[in-house]
This record gives C-alpha cells, sequence and structure tokens, in this order.
C-alpha cells in the first residue's frame, strides 16, 4: 500500500491496496492514521462488483449506519444510498437541488454525526465536472482572527435538519424520518477525538441559531464564519476517476458536490456513512 498527498491543504491518494480484501490490523492502523492526518483519502482502482464488496471496503474503515431519509436507499440496502445528479423528492414529486451541492458536514443534526461518508463512483460524466470539494476545517479556525476566536469558544450553535437559511432544499421527510432528525445542539469548535486538535463545526445547510445570542447577531456570526471558511487555501477539489472510493472526515471538514459540465450526463455513486461518537467541545 501506498500513500501519497494530493491537495496542498487536505488530501491523500491510497494505491496498491484492494479493500474487499480483509485487511490485517497493521495495514487498519495505518489507513486510519493516514485518514486522521489527511482528512479525506482516495482509494484509487477499486474493482468492487457489488454492494455488497463496497459495504465489505467500509467495513474495514468503520461500521456502517443506515441513512436518515428513506428516499435514496439502494432497494435491498441497510446502509447504501444511491446518489445521482437528476434525482427527484419520492414524496412531492419535484426535482431537487444537486444534491449535496454547497458546503456542509453530513447530519451535524444527529446527536451522533457520522464520523465519516465513503462514495463509491459506478458512473461518471464523460464531459467532466462533477467533482467533490473538501474545506480543511481545521486550518479556518486555526487562522480566525483572535477576537472571533473568544466569540466561539465554549460555545454551541443549534443543528436543525434545515436552516431557515439554508442556501438550498433538503429533502421532505416522513412523521418518523422527522422524529429521528429533529435537531441539536453542537459544539462551534469541535475537539477531533483522534487528532485532538480543534476544529470549526459549523453547517452552512444546518446552523440555525447560536447560543446565548439573538437571531441577528447570531447570524451576522455565522456569516462572519462562512465567508471565512471559504478560502481556497483550505481547499481540495476531488476529480474523479473509474474505481476511486473516497472517505472524508465529517468531524474536521466540509464539503460540497459540483454538477457535471453536462447535466445530461450521469453522475451516480454510492454511499455509505460511518457511525461517529457524541461531538466533543473543543478547550476554550
Ligand atoms: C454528499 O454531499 O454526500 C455528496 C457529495 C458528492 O456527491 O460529491
Amino acid at each position: 500500500m501506498r500513500i501519497n498527498r494530493i491537495g496542498d491543504a487536505l488530501g491523500a491518494e491510497v494505491t496498491d491496496i484492494d479493500l474487499r480484501e480483509r485487511l490485517d490490523s497493521g495495514i487498519v492502523a495505518k489507513i486510519n492514521n493516514a485518514f486522521t492526518d489527511h482528512i479525506v483519502l482516495v482509494f484509487r482502482n477499486q474493482k468492487f462488483a457489488s454492494p455488497d464488496e463496497f459495504i465489505s471496503a467500509a467495513e474495514n474503515l468503520g461500521e456502517p449506519m443506515p441513512p436518515v431519509t428513506m428516499t435514496y436507499r439502494l432497494p435491498g440496502y441497510e446502509v447504501v444510498e444511491e446518489l445521482k445528479n437528476n434525482s427527484m423528492d419520492k414524496r412531492t414529486g419535484n426535482p431537487i437541488d444537486q444534491r449535496g451541492g454547497s458546503w456542509h458536514t453530513d447530519h451535524s443534526n444527529l446527536e451522533r454525526p457520522p464520523k465519516a461518508t465513503t462514495l463509491f463512483a459506478i458512473s461518471l460524466p464523460s464531459s467532466g465536472g462533477g467533482n467533490t470539494e473538501f474545506t480543511n476545517m481545521y486550518l479556518a479556525f486555526e487562522s480566525l482572527p483572535g477576537d472571533i476566536k473568544h466569540e466561539i469558544a465554549g460555545r454551541r450553535s443549534f443543528q436543525a435538519y434545515e436552516s431557515r437559511r439554508a442556501p438550498r432544499k433538503l429533502l421532505t421527510r416522513s412523521e418518523e424520518e422527522i422524529e429521528g432528525s429533529s435537531g441539536v445542539w453542537q459544539p462551534i469548535v469541535r475537539k477531533h477525538p483522534e487528532s485532538g486538535k480543534p476544529a470549526l463545526y459549523i453547517n452552512p445547510m444546518r446552523s440555525d441559531a447560536i447560543e446565548g445570542m439573538e437571531e441577528r447577531e447570531g447570524d451576522e456570526l455565522l456569516d462572519i464564519l462562512y465567508r471565512h471558511f471559504d478560502n481556497p487555501d483550505f481547499q481540495y477539489s476531488h476529480e474523479w476517476r473509474p474505481g476511486d472510493m473516497l472517505i472524508w472526515d465529517n468531524r474536521c471538514a466540509l464539503h460540497q458536490a459540483t454538477p457535471p459540465v453536462n447535466p445530461q450526463e450521469l453522475r451516480y455513486m454510492h454511499r455509505i456513512m460511518l457511525k461517529g461518537d457524541l461531538p466533543i467541545m473543543a478547550d476554550p
């Protein structure tokens, strides 16, 4: 197995490994260390012949969890979702905004958000585009001005299923799905359980209020944080190749999907989320 950095701010590619095989503990430890160091890993040339093989690969990296909504679930599978650029909201029958098409971290509105998400490319648009972009939220936190660091230290933000300020619409949910994903308070500066480092943990799709602040004041602070993290110096844009399996760390990175150059061409992936812990507040 070889691991090479591919982005200045985050990201590494892993080659000469077949994730269909049960990996020994030494290799798993190396992968986990690389994941902690690089935040995004791209496993090249994976040859999963079925969703079951993708599940086995993901199990090398963590414990798969079911998605929050049933809408995209791959028929016959509890933990695999389908991701297509021309999806519909099955409840309303309306086409939906590009799924994942603006900066976010997955399901920060759950008490225990997924620690990581993995995608496997099945069909890629031949004219290009459809990159997945990532932002390193350790760097975003580190580079904040001192007064803003002071203002967010020890504070929480409310993570709703869909913030009143979300830049795109999310899927409508069933009554049961609403119950399971109603929203929670999360630390704004999150201590990563493996690296021990603080990361900015906000989510333009879901951050809806700041603890101890009126709505306008909280919104202004969120806008400052949003303008700050959206900086090319903190980013890596992944151009997909056939056989890529990507995994990212939701605890210290935001991500977003970009549309294919030709929206008529199919971009189709399978997606699995891995269970996570209760987010820990970083020491103020
Ligand atoms: C997601 O937000 O989980 C999807 C990202 C992508 O399609 O590139």
